[in-house]
């Protein structure tokens, strides 16, 4: 299964395995994770799954949707260049070894 690694607002790294499919979110949410709240559950309504991709993975990931940047207009932390909604991230075998950053506040 695929690993992604998520780095909490106080520098802790968290390495989870998640299955093919899934959003970087969902996993984040299942394992109790800190720096995210995911309000909306996933429907691109509430910008609470920010997330910032780190090297070198922005490039290899689906570009994300109009609807998505739209969104992004409404995240709490500053927007950076690899900012993305986690709950629009789908994992697949290629990202293995995906890492994101959660920001310092989500909402
Ligand atoms: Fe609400 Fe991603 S969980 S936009």
């Amino acid at each position: 299964m695929p690993q992604v690694t998520y780095i909490e607002p106080d520098g802790r790294a968290v390495t989870l395995e998640v299955k093919s499919g899934r959003s970087v979110m969902s996993a984040a949410m299942e394992a109790g994770l800190e720096g995210i709240e995911a309000q909306c559950g996933g429907n691109l309504a509430c910008a609470t799954c920010h997330c910032y991709v780190q090297e070198p993975w922005l490039e290899q990931l689906e570009p994300p949707s109009d609807d998505e940047l739209l969104m992004l207009e409404n995240v709490a932390a500053e927007r950076r260049d690899n900012s993305r909604l986690s709950c629009q991230l789908t994992v697949r075998p290629q990202l293995d070894g995906l890492t994101v950053q959660f920001p310092e506040r989500q909402s």
